[in-house]
């Protein structure tokens, strides 16, 4: 045909880091000044991912920690849907076993890093000791000639956001990023849980196309027909545009963090590749 439309798309971003270096106090810290975050009025969010739009317009979509064992996931099916991790290290602690892990997990998917030096507010903060370490561990940082950017913040003081922020649009304008949205969804779940009365739901974000109510999909090994679709505050909504978080409901069984989600024409031929895939 005419060709499906291609257009630009918010950029996924994915914390990681070292237990407690302040992954979900930053994340609370930049939900904050997340425009839906405010229109939610402060209600407890269940969806472990939002989305913060800019002054200009541009939005970036933030992943809770889905921990390394989802990113690894994701990453194993060649399909990471983040575009950009965001290495937190604290200013006082500095680099430490699970720092280096999330580098060679970004490495190994190939996905750029913005390093957040986070507790620079405590009297023991080094974050120059920080880069150092950093770059001995083969991080070319962007003020020693690399292209690593480095923001120095404190989650609980909330300076340094606003930087942290225009380093990852920086990060996202240099990567292009565009997606197809016309056609099938190709989505991700980024996490899954059971609800008492809503059954299994899956925080989904598609990569390419549009995910519409009603469609009848296979999940991982799961399927189902989407019942409902909601956004990141909670609000139902009739499609999943490329890299915007949804919640879904009406699926079968509870799918896993790294599923892949195809949309399928039928019931039967949905209930047919589940099973297929369950025998595998
Ligand atoms: P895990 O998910 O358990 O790995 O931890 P985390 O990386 O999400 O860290 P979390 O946000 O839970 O913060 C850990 C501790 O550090 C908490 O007591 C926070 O209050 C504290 N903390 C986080 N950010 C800052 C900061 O910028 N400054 C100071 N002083 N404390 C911070
Ligand atoms: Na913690
Ligand atoms: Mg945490």
């Amino acid at each position: 045909g005419e060709g499906a439309e291609i257009l630009p798309r918010p950029a996924v971003v994915t914390v990681m880091g070292h237990v407690d270096h302040g992954k979900t106090s930053l994340l609370d810290a930049l939900r904050q000044t997340s425009v839906a975050a405010k229109e939610a009025g402060g209600i407890t969010q269940h969806l472990g991912a939002f989305v913060v739009v800019m002054p200009s317009g541009a939005a970036i979509t933030f992943l809770d920690t889905p921990g390394h064992a989802a990113f690894s996931a994701m990453r194993a099916r060649g399909a990471a849907v983040t575009d950009i991790v965001i290495l937190v290290v604290a200013a006082d602690d500095g680099v430490m076993p699970q720092t280096l892990e999330a580098m060679s997990h970004a490495k190994a998917a190939n996905v750029p890093i913005v390093v957040a030096i986070n507790k620079c507010d405590k009297p023991a903060a080094d974050p120059e000791r920080v880069k150092l370490q950093l770059a001995s561990e083969g991080l070319l940082l962007e003020e020693m000639g690399g292209d690593v950017q480095v923001v120095q913040v404190s989650a609980i003081k909330k300076t340094g956001l606003d930087s942290l922020e225009d380093s990852l649009l920086l990060q996202a304008e240099m990567m292009d990023l565009k997606a197809r949205i016309d056609g099938p969804a190709q989505a991700y779940v980024v996490e899954a849980r059971l609800d008492r009365g809503r059954g299994p739901l899956a925080t989904a974000i598609v990569k390419a196309g549009t995910l519409v109510s009603g469609q009848h999909v296979v999940v991982g090994s799961e399927w189902g027909r989407i019942r409902a679709i909601r956004d990141t505050v909670g609000k139902l909504t009739e499609k999943a545009t490329p890299a915007m978080p949804v919640e879904i409901e009406g699926l079968k069984g509870l799918p896993m963090a790294g599923d892949d989600i195809i949309v399928v024409d039928s019931e039967e031929r949905a209930r047919m590749l589940s099973e297929g895939r369950k025998k595998k």
